[in-house]
């Protein structure tokens, strides 16, 4: 049964279920996650806010609970065609998970994936074109016992059905997973052609969900096609304070049809830095509990009503630590993310 979008608007703060799978805690889960934090938080979301921001800068906030880890409660969002609660925080890999096989080059983004996994993370984007990114996410999350802890979403990039069918059973082996939660046509590439063994592969439960992937505007008119055929339940769109096309018909497309939207370049590829660099953050950030310029950033795309997941890509540890706390506490309205646009527009 399709999830009525009229019902609710898609977030679910501060649930008293596991994050990782939607359960509802056991009583040994709800103890480290530290529940009695979590009902203390549901009140007063500003202390979840207070403890990303004290970890973000390397020191606890006054008042926080000693070990930072036990007070982040990720805000969720439904998938309109299923109905599963996701965290609206997830993680991108181009770039920061293509490196060598080296204990060197691993050891930081092992550390990255701990920690975005303690801080309720599940959502993780790779594809084929990102080699050998699949490879390491899965030997990292092997390393740290979560495989099965990870929401897995790669990416079919080839053209032909054999050629399709083989890309995506080297993307299962190396991710090391039977199944996976999400396959995507990248870049649109052979979509008809691929998106039938989609279909055929999520009928056998091999993808829980299926989607498209497209960044580049003048493919936008593609996009929205496809939107329409009914096959989707999910499309990957860059969406950002920096790149704001997809909001105007994709995303609302989107919405109206209970279709999932995962949003690539969040920071636009890091340019949102640049264009801040130097700058303090409003003071009115903290009417939403954001505390520097990446929450900043994230809590916009956040709270897009038609989003479920923004995918941020790091390979800094520190990084994902401030990544992580836009995923917690209040979320801009839609006077204050028009305020947020036009700040970022004055640069
Ligand atoms: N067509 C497609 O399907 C498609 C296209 C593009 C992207 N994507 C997906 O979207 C994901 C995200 O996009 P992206 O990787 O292009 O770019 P992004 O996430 O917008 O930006 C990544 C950049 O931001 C920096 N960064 C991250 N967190 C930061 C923080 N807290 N403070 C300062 N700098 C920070 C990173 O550097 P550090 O490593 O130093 O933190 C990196 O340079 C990709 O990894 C991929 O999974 C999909």
């Amino acid at each position: 049964m399709k999830h009525d979008p009229m019902k609710d608007d898609r977030t679910v703060s501060h649930p008293r279920v596991h994050p990782l799978t939607g359960r509802p805690l056991t009583r040994r889960e709800a103890l480290r996650l530290g529940v009695g934090t979590l009902a203390t938080a549901a009140l007063a979301p500003g202390l979840l806010a207070a403890c990303g921001t004290g970890d973000a800068n390397g020191g606890g906030a006054a008042g926080a609970p000693s070990s930072p880890d036990l007070a982040l409660q990720p805000i969720l969002k439904r998938i309109p065609s299923s109905g599963e609660a996701i965290p609206v925080i997830g993680m991108g890999t181009w770039q920061t998970f293509m490196v060598d096989d080296t204990e060197e080059e691993l050891a930081p983004l092992r550390e990255v994936l701990r920690i975005f996994h303690d801080r309720g993370g599940r959502v993780v984007d790779s594809s084929p074109m990102y080699d050998p990114a699949e490879e390491v996410l899965g030997r990292l999350a092997t390393d740290l016992g979560l495989v099965d802890d990870l929401w897995v979403a790669t990416k079919v990039w080839t053209e032909g059905r054999e050629e399709g069918i083989a890309q995506m059973e080297t993307s299962l082996a190396e991710l090391r997973r039977p199944n996976i939660e999400l396959m995507q046509v990248h870049n649109l590439v052979d979509v008809e052609v691929q998106l039938d063994t989609l279909e055929a592969w999520k009928a056998e439960g091999r993808f829980r969900y299926i989607g498209v992937t497209n960044t580049s505007a003048q493919r936008y008119p593609a996009v929205e096609a496809i939107l329409d055929d009914g096959r989707l339940d999910f499309v990957q769109v860059n969406y950002s304070l920096a790149e704001r096309a997809s909001g105007e018909r994709i995303l609302p497309m989107a919405r109206a049809r209970d279709i999932g939207v995962i949003t690539a370049r969040p920071f636009a590829g890091g340019n949102l830095f640049q264009a801040t660099r130097g700058r303090e953050l409003p003071e009115w950030a903290s009417e939403f509990d954001c505390a520097s310029w990446a929450q900043f950033f994230l809590k916009y795309i956040a709270s897009h009503p038609a989003v479920t997941c923004a995918i941020p890509a790091t390979s800094n540890p520190d990084h994902m630590r401030d990544n992580m706390g836009a995923g917690v506490g209040r979320l801009p309205d839609a006077e204050m993310r028009q305020r947020m646009e036009a700040f970022i527009d004055a640069l």
